[in-house]
C-alpha cells in the first residue's frame, strides 16, 4: 500500500464510527491483529468479533500486571473464544535489567527502559509478522500526546524497510463515556479494577486509582510529567 493510498484511506475514515473503521481494516487486511491492554478497549474486541469471529488478539504480558488484569484477560479470552496470544518479554534482556537495576528502577530513572524491555521489544517482535495492527487509543486519553492520533496511519516506528506497517485506531474519536456506554449496553466484560477507581490501567507498580476530577491518565506513571506518558508502544505520538 502506498503513502497516497493511506492518505486517501484516512480521508475516507476520518470521523467515522469505530465499527466502520474496523470493518474497513478487516476487509483490507487478513494479517492483522488487535492489541489488547486488559482495560476498556475490550469494546474493540466486542465490535470486531461481529465482523470477523476469529479476529487475532494479542496482549503484552509485562509480568507486572495486576492480578485483576490477568483474571480479566483470561475471562475475555474465554468469553469471546478468540485467537489470543500473550507475549512475554525477552528473558535475557529482562534478567539483565533486573540484575543491574532491580525491580523498581522506573521510580528512579523513568519508565522508558523497563517499558522498552517489558513491552516495546515484545511488540516489535510481534509486529514484524503483521501487515497491520489495531489499537484502542483515543484522543481524549491524553491532551498532551494523543490529540493528533488519526484513524489510520503508517506506523513509522515499527515498519520494516520496504514493508509499511499500518496502524488503525478505531476508537480515536470516542470519549471514555462512549466506550463505557458500549460496555454497559452490550454487557461486555470489564476489568474489576474499574470499580476501584482505576481508569487507565497499565502495570501494577505504575498505575494508581485516580481522584474525582483527575484526568483519566493521571494514575499512570504519576511521578512523571504528562508529556512523557507514552510507554513506547505509541512513541510516534510524542513526535507530533
Ligand atoms: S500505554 O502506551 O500508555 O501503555 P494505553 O494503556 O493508553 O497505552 O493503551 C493504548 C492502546 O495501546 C491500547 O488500547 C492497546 O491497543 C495498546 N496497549 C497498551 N498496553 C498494551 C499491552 N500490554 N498489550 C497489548 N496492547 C497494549
Ligand atoms: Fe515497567 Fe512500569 Fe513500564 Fe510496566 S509500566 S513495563 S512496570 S515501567
Amino acid at each position: 500500500m502506498t503513502t497516497f493510498d493511506i492518505q486517501q484511506l484516512q480521508t475516507d475514515l476520518a470521523d467515522k464510527n469505530p465499527r466502520i473503521i474496523l470493518k474497513k481494516a478487516l476487509e483490507l487486511f487478513d494479517n492483522i491483529a488487535i492489541a489488547f491492554s486488559g482495560a476498556e478497549d475490550v469494546a474493540l474486541i466486542d465490535m470486531a468479533v461481529n465482523i470477523r469471529k476469529d479476529i487475532p488478539v494479542f496482549a503484552l504480558d509485562t509480568g507486572r500486571l495486576h492480578p485483576e488484569t490477568y483474571r480479566f484477560i483470561e475471562k475475555v479470552r474465554k468469553h469471546y473464544q478468540i485467537d489470543f496470544e500473550f507475549l512475554s518479554p525477552d528473558k535475557d534482556l529482562l534478567d539483565s535489567l533486573v540484575k543491574r537495576k532491580g525491580l523498581f528502577s522506573f521510580y528512579v530513572d523513568g519508565h522508558s527502559e523497563c517499558c522498552g524491555i517489558r513491552k516495546v521489544e515484545s511488540l516489535k517482535r510481534k509486529l514484524a509478522h503483521l501487515d497491520a495492527w489495531i489499537t484502542g487509543q483515543r484522543k481524549d486519553q491524553s491532551p498532551d500526546t494523543r490529540q493528533a492520533v488519526p484513524e489510520v496511519q503508517i506506523d513509522t516506528e515499527f515498519s520494516i524497510t520496504g514493508h509499511p506497517l499500518i496502524k488503525f485506531n478505531p476508537l480515536v474519536n470516542w470519549s471514555s463515556a462512549q466506550v463505557w456506554d458500549h460496555i454497559q449496553a452490550y454487557q461486555v466484560p470489564y476489568n474489576e479494577l474499574h470499580e476501584k477507581g482505576y481508569t487507565s490501567i497499565g502495570c501494577e507498580p505504575c498505575t494508581r486509582a485516580i481522584l474525582p476530577n483527575e484526568h483519566e491518565r493521571a494514575g499512570r506513571w504519576w511521578w512523571e510529567a504528562g508529556a512523557q506518558k507514552e510507554c513506547g508502544l505509541h512513541v510516534g505520538n510524542l513526535k507530533d
